[in-house]
């Protein structure tokens, strides 16, 4: 397995990263142009990422020149349609280095239905009662509650990696923890503490023990540069809608080997190769997985999106996001002292750029709201991970989250807002 640093872009990558034209990437995007006389500082990408004009060009096209079912007709245009979806999805493969794209990319609704489809299908044959699944305390609930379903049906035991006070992993435990483990499903980047778990470790030492290794990336591959390989990981969950793509498709990857053993998900058309009275037999992979008339103007959205990534450079995005969460860490803290808290890693390298704050005791709908005020859009609320809330002794957080479009006056906003949060709440 080839080296994999826990922390991408630190070293020969960031040498080499080229800095990022935020001026003209935003011109790409038209929910920035068309803005009027209050100007947004859009601070949520985390939740959803705005579009660039070439993701809707490219599906607008679709539309407009060639859409017809896919895998189904015999004539020209519905051959096109087929070629260009099953295009996206090598391109999208190749963007995440998987080894055999054409077989191992299957598309979903999102990131959610990535996960359900993996725990559902391992649980509907190949996990029994007791069976230990691990998972870690800093999970979305898109990869915890699918393993709860999991453990109300086929009586699975889950047991949680914890984490410290600054949010990384505790894992000087970890292989008594992953003993007996059949599957270990872990997130590449926390969407509230921003933290990058060390996957690539976490599998290598999950496989001495014959386990199954799942990465929930939805944080992570639309910011890092992703190599499935240098993971290690069995199989990979990311969205569209969080990198530049369109909302309602999402991605499972998995290596050819384990989805030729695991069962369908959903059935219906597409995913048969016979269908009797009494049975089925399954397609190829990845089609298998595919029931129904797939998502196919998402899937070239999502394969433009890929395009304009690249084009960019993931290392260049990376380097950018680490330079701008540094900014914002200092700010805030300079600003605001021990009236903010952000949580997660202190270092920025250590951490994606999603920064989840609790400032004085101001709720966080309160926050959310008078920053709207000022043209700043964060997240307020539990982000999807009521568990780790729990145990960071809040209820919910205001979240901003930073991505290529963002810049040094973003953050200023930001804290500009803050302050006036501040003169309200007294
Ligand atoms: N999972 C998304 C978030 O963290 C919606 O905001």
């Amino acid at each position: 397995m080839e080296a994999v640093a826990a922390y991408p872009a630190t070293n020969e990558s960031r040498a080499k990263a080229k800095t990022l034209d935020v001026k003209a990437i935003k011109s790409d995007f038209p929910i920035f142009a068309n803005q009027g006389a209050k100007p947004i500082n859009f601070l949520d990408s985390a939740a959803s990422s705005q579009r660039p004009r070439q993701v809707l060009d490219a599906m607008d096209h679709y539309y407009t020149t060639t859409h017809a079912n896919v895998h189904r007709g015999v004539y020209a245009l519905a051959e096109e349609a087929t070629k260009e979806y099953e295009e996206a999805r090598i391109k999208i493969g190749q963007f995440i280095k998987a080894p055999a794209p054409a077989r191992e990319v299957i598309f979903t609704k999102n990131a959610t239905e990535s996960l359900n489809l993996v725990a559902q299908s391992l649980g509907r044959r190949l996990l029994k009662p007791g069976d230990k699944v691990v998972l870690t305390k800093m999970e979305h609930h898109a990869n915890l509650v699918p393993w709860l379903m999991v453990a109300e049906s086929v009586g699975i035991e889950i047991t949680y990696i914890d984490h410290d006070e600054n949010g990384y992993l505790i894992l000087d435990d970890l292989d008594r923890q992953l003993s007996g483990a059949k599957v270990v499903s872990v997130t590449l980047c926390s969407n509230v503490l921003g933290t990058l778990n060390p996957v690539a470790e976490i599998a290598e030492r999950a496989h001495a023990v014959g386990a199954i290794v799942i990465a929930d990336g939805a944080q992570y591959v639309p910011h890092i540069d992703t190599n499935v390989t240098s993971l290690g990981v069995d199989y990979l969950a990311f969205t569209g809608h969080k990198m530049l793509g369109p909302t309602g498709i999402g991605v499972l990857w998995g290596r050819s080997k384990m989805l030729e053993e695991l069962p369908p998900f959903l059935g219906g058309g597409d995913m048969i190769s016979d269908v009797r009275l009494d049975g089925f037999d399954t397609s190829e992979i990845p089609y298998k997985f595919e029931a129904g008339t797939p998502p196919i103007a998402e899937a070239i959205g999502l394969g433009a999106a890929v395009d304009y990534l690249t084009n960019l450079n993931m290392g260049s995005i990376r380097a950018h996001e680490i330079d701008l969460t540094a900014y914002a860490m200092t700010n805030l803290a300079n600003e605001f002292g021990s009236d903010i808290t952000i949580h997660g890693p202190k270092n920025p390298e250590h951490r994606g750029g999603v920064l989840s704050f609790s400032f004085r005791d101001v709720h966080p709908h309160d926050i959310s709201q008078v920053l709207d005020q000022f043209g700043v859009c964060v997240r307020a609320g539990h982000h999807c991970a009521k568990p780790l809330m729990r145990t960071l002794g809040v209820s919910s957080t205001a979240r901003a989250s930073l991505y290529l479009y963002n810049d040094e006056s973003d953050v200023d906003a930001l804290v500009n807002a803050l302050h006036a949060t501040s003169a309200f709440f007294g």
